[in-house]
């Protein structure tokens, strides 16, 4: 019997879910980019008395509102889609991860009451200057903590890594897993994830300077909007660099603990092609392009303000290392890559400076087309990462392969014969506070199977080493365990 559920018209559930996601991220993803910008040239501006970053500060920031506004409500778009086509995927997410997202609601609106008043007090605090640059550098670090929270999540979905959730399914729904949180893929996520938003508000708010000088302005204006593009495309580059380096070794912990992915992106299969296109290269050629690009650009910048100019020994140096960088990707995946993506490379900086030298130097279109470079891989990377992972609910889920906790079986909308449902251990039902303790405790570093493996019979030396490695475990409880591990009771 197959469960009836909601199909969403035309678009198909899968599509709507991709397409709310996406046009989120498009948005969300500038966030952290332009509160740090706008930080950066709010302290410039006061440091060197110049009028000019401030004002450039306060665009970028009414910029903000305004796409911060759309972004969260694009957001609850996509809970609401995720909670009616795919019902299991919340009830599922919140047995681990329920107070993580309590947690996020309450940094959103955090987020949203100090932007706004950063931006709508702009002119109220002008006496009060150090105070409002304060309050506007608030946001990049709140940003960043509501980003670590979702990539707990984003990570476990990619790489369940302790698979059972040990926690929740042992001690029934917390709402809260670590080891579910601190999964295998979390911290590559996040440093991925961090400094490509960094970059992609950079080269976005360039982007927008770089479109502000083509109209017709008044000098003191174009300076300011001069000025902001060298500052941001400055940032951006710098957080560009460390990009394919955190991705090399993100592609690594994906390798072991998400090998499906892995193969996926690597050799172009599954949903990472769609429509007879493999959109891992696409996004590839893309960054190719850009690095031609920007290095090309500072090349050839020689801006008033040496602060964000570079000298040409080190542009030849990091042109040589991302060389060497696509080499080892090429034998990973392909020669042919390492090729296509050097010519991309190379036309790119031809590009550049063709576009440089067409605006009589002035990079005003080159900051235009990197921006919406920069977007579309953005797009395309938040793409392949979701494509290239087994489903994470997919009605006829691949996940409750692993994960069917008996608790939850009766409510998950999926079609389980209830008899197959094995029926709790006994231990489940009253565990006995030897039970209790070994689950709150010796799961803390790795999972029960750790423990359950172990053949000898010196539990009170392992249950020692345990607390000289950072266990926390008063005397007497340390004795329960012991006294329930040597009679060898279940737990
Ligand atoms: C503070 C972190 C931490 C906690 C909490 C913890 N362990 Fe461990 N445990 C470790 C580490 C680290 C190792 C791996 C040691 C190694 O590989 O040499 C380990 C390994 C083990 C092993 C395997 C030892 C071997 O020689 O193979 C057993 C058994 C074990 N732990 C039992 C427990 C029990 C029982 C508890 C709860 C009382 C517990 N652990 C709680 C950190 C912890």
């Amino acid at each position: 019997m197959n469960p009836k559920h909601i199909e969403f018209p035309v678009l198909g559930a899968k599509w709507f879910i991709g397409f709310t996601a996406l046009s989120h991220t498009a948005v969300a993803s500038l966030a952290i980019g332009f509160a740090f910008i706008v930080t950066i040239a709010q302290i410039i501006g006061y440091l060197d008395k110049d009028r000019s970053y401030d004002l450039l500060a306060k665009r970028i920031q009414l910029f903000h509102v305004c796409i911060y506004n759309i972004g969260t409500i694009v957001a609850i778009g996509l809970v609401f889609g995720l909670s009616g086509l795919y019902p299991q995927f919340w009830s599922q997410l919140f047995v681990h991860q329920f107070w993580t997202l309590i947690l996020e609601e309450f940094l959103f609106f955090l987020l949203a009451t100090t932007l706004t008043f950063h931006y709508f007090f702009w002119d109220h605090l002008w006496g009060h200057k150090k105070l409002h640059i304060f309050l506007g550098a608030l946001l990049t670090p709140l940003f960043l903590l509501q980003f670590y929270l979702i990539n707990g999540i984003g990570g476990f979905m990619l790489t369940p890594g302790f698979q059972e959730g040990q926690a929740s399914l042992s001690q029934g729904i917390l709402g809260w897993d670590k080891q579910a949180f601190y999964n295998p893929s979390f911290l590559m996520l996040t440093l991925h994830r961090t400094f490509a938003n960094i970059s992609y508000g950079g080269f976005v708010v360039a982007g927008l300077c770089g479109a502000m000088l083509f109209r017709p302005n008044s000098g003191a204006i174009k300076a300011c909007y001069e000025k902001g593009g060298h500052l941001s495309f400055a940032v951006a580059f710098i957080a560009l660099l460390s990009l394919p380096i955190v991705g090399y070794f993100y592609s690594y912990v994906l390798k072991y603990e998400a090998n499906e992915a892995f193969v996926n992106l690597m050799w172009g299969k599954g949903d990472v092609i769609a429509g007879g296109i493999d959109w891992w290269w696409i996004k590839h050629l893309c960054v190719a392009g850009m690095l031609g690009m920007t290095l090309t650009y500072f090349w050839h910048e020689d801006t008033a303000d040496s602060r964000f100019s570079m000298p040409l020994v080190m542009i030849v140096t990091i042109g040589l290392f991302y060389l060497i960088f696509y080499m080892s990707m090429g034998m990973i995946m392909t020669w042919k890559f390492f090729w296509i993506m050097l010519a991309f490379a190379l036309i790119g900086g031809l590009l550049a400076r063709h576009l440089v030298s067409f605006h009589k130097g002035s990079p005003r279109a080159l900051y235009v087309l990197v921006g919406i470079i920069s977007f579309l891989t953005v797009m395309l990377g938040g793409y392949v990462r979701e494509a290239s992972r087994p489903r994470f609910v997919n009605r006829i889920a691949h996940y409750d392969k692993i994960y069917t906790p008996a608790e939850r079986a009766p409510y998950l909308m999926v079609d389980v014969d209830p008899r197959t449902i094995p029926p709790p251990p006994e231990a489940i039902e009253k565990p006995s506070l030897a039970v209790q303790l070994i689950r709150q405790k010796c799961i803390g570093c790795h999972t029960l199977e750790r423990v359950r493996n172990y053949r000898l019979d010196n539990w009170e030396l392992i249950v020692d080493q345990m607390r000289a490695y950072g266990l926390k475990l008063a005397t007497t409880e340390a004795e329960i365990i012991i006294t329930h591990l040597r009679e060898k009771q279940p737990y």
